[in-house]
Formats: C-alpha cells, sequence, structure tokens
C-alpha cells in the first residue's frame, strides 16, 4: 500500500486533471478519495464528504452500492469485454431492449458508445449521413444553442457554445448556426426561470426562425440539452420550449437531436427530460447515469426511419462506419440494466418526488443571502448563482474565483462540490436521504454566507 504523502507526490508529478488549472491544484492539498459509501465520499484521511455533485453528476443510487457491486462481479466471472464489431454479447443486447423499452416511444434502435461526448458525436454524424442517404446532402448544418455544452470532442465542441471552453479551437471546429439565448430579466425578480420565460422562448423561437430561413435546405439537425443547459451555468428553459421546438423542427422536416447525458436517468423527476413535455426526439444521447454512474457507457438511440435510411447492399457503403472498440462494454452493459432494475423495483421515480419537492421549497432559503442572485432548480438538479451586487445584476469577476472559494469551504464542512464560475452546482445522487440532504444544503447555504461575507 503506498502512503498517504506518496499519493500526493505521485499525483503532483504525474496527473494532469480536466479542466484544472494544474498551477493552482500543485499549490494545493488534494483530496484523494479511497472508497464510498452510499452518497458520502470517503478519503485516505478518513474524511467524510457528502457527494454533492453526484461524482460529476452520473451517480444515481449511491456509490458502493450492493446490487450494482454484485451485478458487475456476476457478469466479471463470465467475461470483461468482448467486441460488438462484428459479434454480440448478452448484456448489450439486453440493455438495448430496456432502453428501446424505457425511452419515448418511436425510438427502436440503439447503438452503443463510452461517454456523452461519443454518443453526441454519433448522433451528428447519423444525423448528417442520414441526409446523404435521403438524397439531400446538402442539409449539413447543425442548429445549437449559446451556452449549450455537448462534450469536449471536436464535433460535440461544435455545437457547444461556451465561449471559455470553445474558442481556443474555433478554427478547428465544423460550420454550424449558433443560435444567441436573448437576455433573461433580472433573476432576482424572476424567482423561478422556469416559469417566467414567455418573453425568453419567443425571441428564442424568432431566432431559430430566421436561422433556418437564411439557411432553407441546410440543416441537418437541431441539437439542444432538454429543460436545463448543464455545464452552461444551469440555465432554465421556459417551460413549453422543448415542445415548440419539436413542432418546429418536424414542420421544417429536420431532425431532433436531444443530449440527455445530464438530464436522462431521473434527474428531472422523469426518467427522460423530454417525458415532461411529451417529446419524441429523432435522436437522444444518453451516458453519464446510464451505468449508474459505475462505468463509462453511453448510448444513442434513433428511430426506424433513419435507421432503415442506413440499410442496403454491402457494396452500397451505407453502412454507419463509426464504433468504439469498448462499444457495449458487457461490464457497463451488466450494471445498467441492473441500474435500471433498481428503478424499477425501488419505485425510484415516485419515491423521489417528495425529496425533489423538499429540495426545491428549502432552496428558496438561499433567496435570503444577499450575494445569492439567482436559484435556478429544475428537478433534482440546482444551481444557485452568486453575484457581487444581485440588485444591479452585478457578477463577481472571473479572478475573485468565488465559487472556487465557497466550494474549497464546504469541503472544510463535508461536502464535496464543483462550481461552474459563479454558480453552485447542487445534484446529488438520487437516492440522497431527506436528512443527508438537509446536512448538504445547510453546508452549502453556511459557506455561502461565510465567503461571501468575507
Ligand atoms: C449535456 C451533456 N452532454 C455531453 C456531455 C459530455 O459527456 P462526457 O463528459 O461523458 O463526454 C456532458 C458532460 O457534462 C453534458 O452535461
Amino acid at each position: 500500500m503506498v502512503d498517504k504523502e506518496t499519493l500526493v507526490e505521485w499525483d503532483k508529478r504525474y496527473l494532469w486533471h480536466p479542466f484544472t488549472q494544474m498551477q493552482d491544484w500543485l499549490a494545493e492539498e488534494p483530496v484523494i478519495i479511497e472508497r464510498g459509501e452510499g452518497c458520502y465520499l470517503i478519503d485516505i484521511a478518513g474524511n467524510r464528504y457528502i457527494d454533492g455533485i453526484a461524482s460529476m453528476w452520473t451517480n444515481v443510487h449511491g456509490h458502493n452500492h450492493p446490487e450494482l457491486n454484485a451485478a458487475l462481479k456476476t457478469q466479471i466471472d463470465k467475461i470483461a469485454h468482448t467486441t460488438l464489431l462484428g459479434y454480440s454479447n448478452i448484456p448489450a443486447i439486453q440493455l438495448a431492449q430496456k432502453l428501446v423499452e424505457l425511452t419515448p416511444a418511436g425510438l427502436n434502435k440503439v447503438f452503443y458508445s463510452d461517454n456523452g461526448s461519443t454518443a453526441v458525436e454519433v448522433a451528428l454524424k447519423i444525423a448528417y449521413q442520414y441526409w446523404q442517404h435521403k438524397k439531400t446532402p446538402q442539409r449539413k448544418l447543425f442548429i445549437h444553442f449559446d451556452n449549450a455544452y455537448h462534450g469536449d470532442t471536436i464535433g460535440a465542441m461544435s455545437v457547444g457554445g461556451i465561449d471559455s471552453f470553445h474558442t481556443t479551437f474555433d478554427s478547428l471546429l465544423f460550420k454550424g448556426i449558433r443560435v444567441s439565448a436573448p437576455e433573461t430579466s433580472h433573476p432576482r425578480r424572476a424567482v423561478n426561470t422556469s416559469d417566467n420565460g414567455y418573453a425568453v422562448k419567443t425571441r428564442w423561437l424568432n431566432a431559430m426562425e430566421r436561422a433556418h430561413s437564411e439557411h432553407e435546405g441546410q440543416i441537418a439537425g437541431i441539437i439542444l440539452e432538454p429543460l436545463i443547459q448543464g455545464a452552461g451555468g444551469m440555465r432554465i428553459a421556459p417551460t413549453g420550449f422543448l415542445k415548440e421546438l419539436a413542432a418546429f423542427a418536424k414542420q421544417r422536416e429536420t431532425l431532433l437531436i436531444v443530449d440527455e447525458v445530464m438530464t436522462g436517468f431521473g434527474r428531472t423527476g422523469k426518467m427522460w427530460a423530454c417525458e415532461h413535455e411529451d417529446v419524441t426526439p429523432d435522436l437522444l444521447c444518453t451516458a453519464k447515469g446510464l451505468a449508474g454512474g459505475y462505468l463509462p457507457l453511453a448510448a444513442t438511440l434513433t428511430t426506424d426511419e433513419i435507421y432503415n435510411a442506413f440499410l442496403g447492399e454491402y457494396r452500397d457503403l451505407k453502412t454507419f462506419f463509426h464504433g468504439h472498440t469498448f462499444t457495449g462494454n458487457p461490464l457497463a452493459c451488466a450494471v445498467a440494466l441492473e441500474n435500471i432494475a433498481i428503478f424499477e423495483r425501488e419505485n425510484l421515480l415516485s419515491q423521489l418526488q417528495p425529496t425533489i419537492e423538499h429540495f426545491r421549497n428549502r432552496l428558496q432559503e438561499f433567496w435570503t443571502l444577499p450575494h445569492v442572485g439567482d436559484v435556478r432548480v429544475c428537478g433534482f438538479a440546482a444551481g444557485v448563482e452568486l453575484m457581487k451586487n444581485s440588485d444591479t445584476c452585478t457578477p463577481y469577476s472571473f479572478e475573485e474565483k468565488i465559487g472556487i472559494r465557497v466550494c474549497k469551504e464546504t469541503l472544510t464542512r463535508g461536502a464535496i462540490l464543483r462550481p461552474l464560475v459563479n454558480t453552485i452546482v447542487l445534484m446529488p445522487p438520487l437516492q440522497i436521504s431527506i436528512s443527508e440532504l438537509d446536512t448538504l444544503l445547510d453546508i452549502v447555504y453556511s459557506s455561502i454566507e461565510i465567503v461571501t461575507n468575507g
């Protein structure tokens, strides 16, 4: 067993952490997690922390879950990996059947990959190739949104809309049509942004209309995060926007790609965010919670109409030439099956409703903090935006690192969080108890109070 000091030293010497300024990292003491218990993470010094972000929005039923562990152990005694290229495996087949049953009616085919970005890449490539098979190859452009985040690979970045992540790579990205989100009203007056959005919705839809008519006949698809944009700042779409967008896509005969990587698997209170507005997209991407937060697994689901367009003689080259080595990995698929089985056995989505209600109610208390400029809640995901002056909507500057400072404070009080610049994200495992949730919210509340007063 390597001792704590050596682990810290090796971490700093050998590791390059994602989305991390390593100069800052090297100056600080890292938290090194050794194990998990339910919604707690335990570090190598034995400190316990509530996992307030479900380990980057993935964990569903808690860590070290006996049934998920058992599913993994059972599968590993059979086989860990075998390819889906030209062959098949049992958990991958069973999970595909289950996913078709679970997703909105009409999504009948499952294409696996390993993570959220690849699920999006697959959706974009399927949509792009589909139009070639439909003899309309001029449909090459994707409409996407300001503040959208669909992952870090080149295709996923091309349909993203977060300047600080994406502009560095501008010349690598393919051309799309980025629709600007209009300015929202003063957050302090907007209280719950999902209900204040009539003007926002109208302006978004007008912008879509303009984009579409300027590029008549060239749109391959529209991609969005349904109901809530995650990494772009936990921004909530106006109620009804998704439904209107789906109608818009249908009318213009373009494809709707819904990125449920963050929202899927119960995060919004229903299995899929799409269900809130009764929408069946042409392509749906899922990852993060798919394997309960245990293993990297993703899937892109689509319709018979799209799948059938790829059928043909071998020589016709209609094949979808895309696949990742670990596509349909049996271990990940076996855990995903058990993840879904737990949802069903425990009737988790109904059980979750009072917790969501409690979460939403308790978050309203955050409005009493003078530097809280906005509280955005969607199901079991929330963003608390901090502002230097919340009356004038003056943001904290980037240099003030306010989000980072608050999360450092929560760490000393026993909760692991990760901010999105000035927004504190709350996204605990779905199975967190009400009393654990209260502890988490108390920690966040007092950390904001202390840091912003200081
Ligand atoms: C909506 C959405 N799409 C795609 C991704 C990318 O997923 P991954 O990090 O697994 O590549 C994320 C990750 O946060 C996401 O929130």
